[in-house]
């Protein structure tokens, strides 16, 4: 029985393996605040990037630094610190003239001082097999997962207060799927391209039948056949979930990070 024990004792002392000497005189947190599951493992990951650079991205890294070459003390020394910089960009530089995103500036350093080339798209270089997405459409965010017969039938553009940004008028048709290249802001947004990602889309019950239920009054038709006429035409991997709400907690119960960018 002992060796478990010990064991349990180095991990929680030294999650990520290897303490920086003498922590307490150094700015943050102590390594052994790293907490275990999914964050932690990424915190470990992010770490060993920026003491072991130029192993862990070889095709990044133009000469022998690694990141703590030049942020001491794995960044946490007050000079060159990274202690609080995310809170810190996005930031105006003189130098590129310009107000900078923390991707960028990262982007610079891999540029200049590693004499390498950024990480992919200056994001943070991991490809969608490394993420797992889950999109929940509830309230007024259900059309996005119904196609377009049912925006033209039921002009759900209009009720919705959603413009279709090729007509500038209210959408008559479903705005975020089977585009055409250019119609959306950003590439490979709409619902059909992150789909064949393995994005997965969710659309609440409760909102589908509230819903239903207002058209139909409105409309002098059956609730019911509303509904079903709804849930025939959602698109293809778009998933019935009995609450949107519940949903939402239910993933995150399975490690995914709540993120609401309205
Ligand atoms: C050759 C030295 C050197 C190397 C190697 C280096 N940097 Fe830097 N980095 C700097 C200097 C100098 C600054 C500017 C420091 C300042 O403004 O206080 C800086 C600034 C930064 C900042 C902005 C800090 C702030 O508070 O605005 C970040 C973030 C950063 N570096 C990340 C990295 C990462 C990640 C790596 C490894 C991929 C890296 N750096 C490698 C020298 C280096």
């Amino acid at each position: 029985m002992r060796a478990p024990f010990l064991l349990l004792l180095l991990a929680a002392a030294a999650p990520c393996g290897g303490q920086v000497a003498g922590e307490a005189r150094l700015l943050g947190s102590a390594d052994s605040t790293i907490p275990a599951g999914p964050l932690g493992v990424s915190s470990c990951r992010g770490r060993a990037l920026l003491l072991a650079t130029r192993d862990s991205l070889p095709g990044h890294v133009g000469n022998r630094l690694r990141c703590t070459s030049c942020h001491l003390e794995a960044g946490r020394r007050a000079s060159g610190t990274w202690v609080g910089v995310f809170a810190r960009y996005p930031q105006y530089r003189p130098r590129s003239n310009s107000v900078e995103t923390i991707d960028y500036r990262v982007s610079d350093c891999f540029r200049r001082s590693m004499n390498g080339t950024p990480l992919a798209s200056e994001t943070y270089g991991t490809t969608d097999a490394d993420n797992s997405v889950v999109v929940v459409l509830r309230h007024g965010g259900i059309p996005i997962g119904m196609d377009t017969p049912m925006w033209a039938k039921y002009k759900f553009g209009e009720f919705f207060k959603i413009h279709d940004g090729v007509t500038n008028a209210p959408a008559v048709r479903n705005p975020f799927s089977k585009v055409k290249a250019g119609e959306l802001p950003i590439p490979g947004m709409a619902l059909d391209e992150l789909s064949a990602k393995g994005v997965l889309f969710g659309i609440c019950n409760v909102a589908l039948t509230v819903h239903s239920g207002i058209f139909a009054k409105s409309m002098g038709l059956r609730a019911d056949a509303v509904r079903q006429d709804w849930v025939a035409s959602l698109l293809p991997g778009v998933q019935i979930v009995p609450s949107g709400v519940i949903a939402v907690n239910r993933t995150q119960e399975r490690g995914c990070a709540y993120c609401f960018a309205g």
